[in-house]
């Protein structure tokens, strides 16, 4: 297996700015330097959001991280992979959000000659999912880097040699958001439910932590930040709280934050709707992580790289990320010619047929066994065309 790491100049970065190494699988001591919490995995069920206690530090268990609707992503993304050879040989499946590798360990093992790529901005999940795909060999690349960086991760795996060249990957799969290893490591600061510092990166390189921003972020912009990524109805009361709070003590920790907020939010407003943290801590991880931004650049870059007949799949767990999906599905299937014609004008047509009805969503069953996916939006498409 190769490894190839990537890092980035700040959060707003699209990317791959800088190579850093390119090592083959498993890593050396100098290499595992570069990986501070890769010997700490953590294991839990996925639960809410941020309503996680903290994890098992220093544990070298395999993280069971629950990967959901698997049978779903196997069953749509199966006909792309398997066009040339039912073992998937000559395939290529992009894991853009490759977590603990969960879902990419069934495609390699229920697909013996297909290829993954895998991508994740966080080094911990790298780790975790490289150890959990050794078995694989060469048939498996890991990328450090953002999603929105696929045209240059998959420039540097040697599959997508020039900018002018058609897609050529078969597969795609987005499984969006934070990860259980990610909330069950307490320190990272993402769950409400533990006491930790504000950080909430996914790549603990990246300059911005949650901490930065409700320290230095101007009362308007985090009311504004808080209304748009939180939906938090209470979005002014609670950043004219913090700007006041912060005036004579910084924020540091989440229980500092936790407290504020349930200062800030009236009574029977708590008692409705969740944890009151839960908005504020969304809106706070989608600002540190550039999450939206990030997905609004990925998903035309993921079309792109589909070669005619590859299909990808995308599950969002909030709103806000599947509403990008949805418009950008939706774009993508519609047809070019203007409206009013009678018949489709030659090279207007769709590029894209949608293969699912809307957003499919997760059974009781699944839900009951894991609480994760009651909130999934899954949508997947596949890519007009001959197939080569
Ligand atoms: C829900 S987990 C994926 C779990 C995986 N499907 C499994 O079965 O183990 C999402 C992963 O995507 C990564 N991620 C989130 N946003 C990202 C981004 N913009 N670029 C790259 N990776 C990202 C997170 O670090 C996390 O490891």
């Amino acid at each position: 297996m190769k490894l190839c790491t990537t890092s980035f100049e700040g959060a707003a970065d699209a990317g791959l700015d800088r190579l850093v190494a390119c090592a083959s699988w498993p890593l050396s001591e100098s290499a595992l330097a570069y990986f501070p919490d890769a010997r700490s995995a953590t294991s839990d069920r996925d639960l809410d959001a941020g309503a996680r206690t903290g994890g098992l530090e220093g544990s070298t268990a395999m993280p069971d991280h629950i990967p959901v609707l698997l049978d779903r992503c196997v069953e749509l993304l199966a006909p792309a992979l398997t066009r040339n050879d039912s073992d998937g040989s000559g395939a290529v499946l992009l894991d853009a959000t490759l977590g603990a590798g969960g879902h990419s360990e069934r495609f390699l093992t229920e697909f013996p000659g297909l290829r993954l790529i895998g991508l994740d901005r966080d080094p911990n999940a790298l780790w975790i999912a490289g150890e959990r795909l050794s078995r694989f060999g060469d048939r498996v690349l890991l990328v450090r880097t953002r999603y929105d960086g696929i045209e240059g991760a998959l420039a540097q795996t040697g599959y997508w040699a020039r900018e002018d060249d058609p897609g050529f990957v078969q597969g795609i799969l987005f499984d969006l958001g934070v990860s259980s290893m990610q909330l069950d490591r307490t320190e990272r600061g993402f769950s409400y439910a533990s006491d930790a510092p504000l950080d909430m990166r996914m790549d603990p390189d990246a300059p911005l932590t949650a901490a930065d921003v409700l320290n230095t972020y101007d009362e308007r912009a985090l009311a504004r930040l808080l209304r748009e990524f939180g939906e938090e109805r209470f979005a002014s009361r609670i950043a004219s709280q913090i700007a006041r709070r912060r005036a004579s003590r910084p924020f540091t920790t989440t229980a500092e934050l936790v407290e504020l907020l349930y200062q800030a939010i009236p009574a029977p407003a708590r008692r409705t709707g969740g944890h009151p943290a839960k908005r504020t801590f969304q809106a706070l991880r989608i600002a540190v992580n550039g999450e939206l931004d990030s997905l609004r650049d990925a998903v035309p870059a993921a079309l792109e790289a589909l070669t005619p007949g590859g299909r990808i799949v995308v599950m969002a767990y909030q709103s806000l990320e599947d509403r990008i999906v949805k418009n950008q599905f939706a774009a993508a299937t519609a047809s070019k010619t203007p409206p009013g014609l009678p018949v489709e004008l030659p090279g207007h047509e769709p590029e894209f047929v949608a293969l699912t009805r809307g957003a499919e969503r997760a059974g009781a069953e699944e839900i009951a066994l894991n609480p994760r996916s009651a909130s999934v939006r899954l949508r997947a498409l596949e890519k007009v065309g001959e197939p080569r």
